[in-house]
């Protein structure tokens, strides 16, 4: 069944389905038991989710169950990243990657690269020489490109689209220092996307960041995807990370984003969707005034056993608010990934701190939908 543009709050939910159904509407909802989020969702965009390597290698039979019945796309969370599949020079890794792309391939999920060009999670040995000192310009840009090359060329035709560069943009909208930067300058970023599109000229190449509303960052990618643009490079979409909070970031500005890039004639895609339940702790407000270990530990994992009730149903409505801004923009909106299948698999429960309790995601530790997400396989 089609999505409407939103989804009725529940309070109105009654009167909006008889007046879909009165006038001659769609078909009866689905239940929660038979329906599927991809099939509500339909051909408004992709919707994904991040796989670990238990999933990928097909260990977690419980997650794969969740991710073949509700999701139509998929991502290597870590096994496609520098270090994990390029972990030496002139040594590949390629087993994981693999699993991931033949478990797509074989459940006709679309399939994401991600990541091609990243400063976290790179090998040690990339950007320096043997003796560990940053490597002259031309190395650098002879290891980008038999990298990239090399991953991109392996699964050509067999991966729709690849995160060619990650999180190279700060808040200011200038570039992040990092070695490819110190090393290269701007340029690190359209011989990326060059490199990639030589290796597979049909793949879409997205350019991939988080805190994508704030206006400096916002403003530094839209100058960065229109250089690309002018300079003849293919760059199909900017990948707007996604990872939320209960109190950031402000939805008007995060919209403002995606219209901003949009505007630009590229894709918008949700690439890592999540948001913590947890309180958002700032040193200065937080930290500083908890003195001992086990009030800190409290604080930054105050409901080790399950959320309240009352967090829960925020939690889902503000998930709510914007599953319904990605529905309104499906025209732009190509793909929203989300970070992980079940809240235990979530990144959020290591960071900031390890040994969390973080309830991201749009499946439980049960593996079952949360509220607003029957609400869209129901609606
Ligand atoms: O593979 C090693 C394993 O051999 C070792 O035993 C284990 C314990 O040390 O660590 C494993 O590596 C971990 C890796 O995930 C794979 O599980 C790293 O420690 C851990 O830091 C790494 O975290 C990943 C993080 O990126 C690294 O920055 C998260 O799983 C992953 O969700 C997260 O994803 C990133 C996106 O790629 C880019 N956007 C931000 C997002 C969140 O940081």
């Amino acid at each position: 069944m089609k999505l409407r543009n939103t989804i009725i709050l529940p309070s109105l939910w009654v009167l909006g389905a008889v007046g879909v159904l009165a006038c001659g509407g769609v078909r009866p909802s689905a239940t929660a038991d038979e329906g599927s989020l991809k099939q509500a969702i339909g051909d408004r965009f992709l919707i994904g989710t991040a796989l670990n390597v238990r999933q990928s290698s097909g260990r977690d039979t419980a997650a794969l169950r969740v991710v073949k019945r509700h999701f139509n796309a998929i991502v290597a969370e870590n096994c496609m990243k520098s270090a994990e599949i390029h972990p030496e020079e002139g040594r590949y890794h390629f087993d994981d990657a693999d699993a991931l792309v033949n478990l797509g391939e074989a459940n006709g999920l679309t399939v994401t690269g991600h990541c091609l060009i990243w400063h976290s999670q790179l090998p040690r040995w990339f950007a320096v020489d043997k003796e560990g000192k940053p490597v002259s310009a031309e190395v650098l840009k002879a290891r980008m490109k038999e990298h990239i090359s090399t991953v991109v060329g392996r699964y050509k035709g067999r991966i729709k689209g690849w995160d060619v560069v990650n999180e190279a943009i700060v808040e200011d909208g200038s570039y992040r220092k990092t070695p490819f930067y110190d090393i290269l300058g701007e340029e690190f970023i359209p011989l990326a996307f060059q490199y990639a599109h030589e290796a597979d000229p049909d793949a879409e190449l997205y350019y991939n960041d988080y805190g994508m509303d704030n206006p400096g960052r916002r403003d530094g990618v839209v100058r960065l995807v229109k250089q690309l643009k002018e300079r003849g490079l293919r760059i199909d979409a900017v990948g707007m990370q996604g990872h939320l909070g209960m109190d950031y970031p402000d939805i008007h500005a995060f919209e403002t984003s995606m219209m901003a890039f949009a505007a630009t004639g590229v894709k918008v895609m949700i690439t890592e969707w999540d948001m913590s339940a947890l309180p958002t702790l700032t040193r200065s407000a937080n930290i500083s005034d908890i003195s001992d270990t086990a009030a800190f530990r409290q604080a930054l994992n105050p409901y080790p056993v399950a959320l309240p009730d009352s967090v829960s149903q925020r939690w889902n409505a503000r998930m709510k608010e914007f599953f319904n801004l990605f529905v309104k923009h499906s025209d732009v909106v190509t793909r929203v990934t989300a970070w992980g299948v079940t809240d235990g698999d979530s990144w959020k429960n290591n960071f900031p701190m390890p040994g969390r309790h973080d309830y991201a995601l749009l499946f439980d530790r049960a593996y079952q939908p949360k509220p607003f997400v029957k609400e869209i396989i129901t609606h």
